[in-house]
């Protein structure tokens, strides 16, 4: 997904639009921080932007050219855990502001953890960044985010079925990523990414019609109907490659 965000990179400065929830996020990014996380550093603020730190590593399609190996699944498991415990110490300020409705709770979800919202050093996960979907939430709404890009469960509808041998990758990177997690129930991969893609899609919705970019783009260009059409077929194909659920 990409948009009119005006993100700019100057150096070792991210300069991204400021949103009402903005000054939360960068209270949470201090916590973060202070607990030795790699993430963003708040730099500051003005009425139209704020400013973070780059997370050093390899970023960007770049860094992941034939997709993630296991191991670079499982380091995202591992960074993706870190997060969560991390969080459950940070206390919100109490007019805390969050992109989508929330109640308080922990611990608090990064809500976009893809692949591309990770920098990476030699395969493994060093960082995570791009906190502007963060909310507190039930752990496994982030374990099933990032399970649906990075193994990916998503598919194109008009894709050839998988090989064995993709197919097999697949559910390697999904146990890697669990393992890492260390996630110890099991775990239907298919229905929690594909609740949690509907879930997405809802928020985007909901960002879109509070006017909220590049959400309103996105919904104006009528991008939610289309993801709502291939919820089925993701079903569909991710039957095919996880049978059953995956037991721990
Ligand atoms: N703090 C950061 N550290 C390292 N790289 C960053 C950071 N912020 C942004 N980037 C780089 O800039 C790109 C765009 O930034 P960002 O992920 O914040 O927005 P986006 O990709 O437009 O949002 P979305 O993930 O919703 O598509 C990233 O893919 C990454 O390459
Ligand atoms: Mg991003």
């Amino acid at each position: 997904m990409s948009g009119p965000r005006e993100i700019r990179i100057d150096g070792t400065t991210v300069r991204r639009p400021r949103k009402p929830w903005t000054p939360t996020i960068h209270a949470l990014l201090e916590h973060l921080g202070a607990q030795g996380l790699p993430v963003p550093r708040p730099l500051g603020l003005d009425d139209r932007f704020e400013y973070v730190s780059l997370v050093p590593g390899l970023a960007g399609d770049d860094a992941w050219p034939d997709g993630l190996s296991p191991d670079a699944a499982r380091s995202l498991g591992r960074l993706l855990r870190a997060v969560h415990e991390a969080t459950r110490t940070w206390i919100p300020p109490a007019d805390a502001v969050w992109s989508v409705p929330s109640t308080p709770s922990t611990p608090i979800c990064h809500g976009d953890p893809k692949p591309g919202n990770v920098a990476w050093r030699d395969g493994i996960a060093v960082g995570l960044f791009d906190w502007d979907a963060a909310r507190p939430g039930d752990p496994v709404e982030d374990l099933a985010y990032a399970l649906l890009w990075a193994v990916p469960v998503d598919v194109d509808p008009d894709d050839a079925p998988l090989s064995p041998a993709e197919a097999e990758l697949r559910r390697a990177r999904a146990r890697a990523l669990l393992e890492g997690y260390g996630w110890n129930a099991p775990i239907d991969v298919v229905e929690a990414a594909a609740s949690r893609h509907e879930q997405a899609i809802d928020e985007v919705e909901w960002l879109g019609t509070h006017g909220h970019e590049p959400h309103a783009t996105w919904v104006t260009q009528g991008w939610p109907t289309t993801w709502r059409s291939h919820l089925e077929s993701m079903h569909e194909a991710g039957r095919r490659t996880f049978p059953v659920p995956l037991p721990r």
